[in-house]
């Protein structure tokens, strides 16, 4: 993150600032919040290891993207004041290319935007990823380390019953169970993960995930 050095403050702890400002306005719960930004930028740092060629800028755009993707989730924020508090805070830090980069990726990375805009071709329902030209591979990175956090069952669960705190354990744990065997436990089988590296760490993460519904005990932390 070397586009930070003009500024006195770690650019991790800036980052990690802002998205705790963030979560508090627009009420972000655990499930998307700051927990979650940093076990993403650990999947990032991890996918990143295992490519040889990332230029320093594609590795900040990844960072800052996968730092504060949720920070424009329509679940939590009117999008367009959202994107305006984004946009005020990447400006300084970033070149005006980067910071369109950024804002590129956390608007067209999340499983709702890609599940609405499948293309028929050859007779099959297939994904559509949008081009981000000579940020197509920061682009993989990030969506990439948001989907191997989908795969902590407990996260899944604090966010089902923050929407619906009124349900019975058994009634919780059963939607969850539902979303991971239609959603979480295809995303290989159905074409969302295709990086070499995500793909090496989804079956263990896959039995993490059962054995986590086994035993229903769980807990959400820096990786
Ligand atoms: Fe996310």
């Amino acid at each position: 993150m070397n586009h930070l050095n003009h500024l006195n403050q770690d650019p991790l702890i800036d980052l990690l600032t802002f998205i705790e400002c963030q979560c508090q306005k627009y009420n972000i719960d655990i499930s998307h919040g700051i927990i979650h930004s940093r076990r993403c930028l650990k999947w990032a740092q991890n996918i990143m290891n295992n490519e040889n060629d990332l230029s320093e800028d594609e590795k900040t755009v990844v960072m800052y993207a996968i730092a504060i993707h949720d920070l424009c989730d329509k679940k939590y924020v009117p999008l367009f004041e959202a994107i305006y508090d984004i946009r005020n805070f990447l400006e300084p830090r970033l070149s005006p290319e980067m910071t369109e980069a950024v804002l590129g990726i956390i608007q067209t990375m999340s499983y709702s935007f890609l599940n609405q805009r499948k293309l028929f071709k050859d007779g099959r329902e297939t994904l559509w990823f949008p081009d981000h030209g000579k940020w197509s591979r920061a682009y993989h990175i990030t969506r990439h380390a948001d989907l191997l956090d989908g795969y902590h069952v407990g996260r899944c669960y604090l966010y089902t019953k923050r929407t619906f705190p009124d349900w019975s354990e058994d009634d919780t744990w059963n939607v969850v169970l539902e979303l991971f065997q239609r959603r979480i436990y295809r995303y290989v089988s159905d074409g969302w993960i295709t990086h070499p590296y995500a793909i090496s760490v989804a079956s263990s993460l896959e039995e993490e995930a059962k054995e986590a519904f086994r035993t229903r005990n769980w807990e959400y932390k820096d990786l």
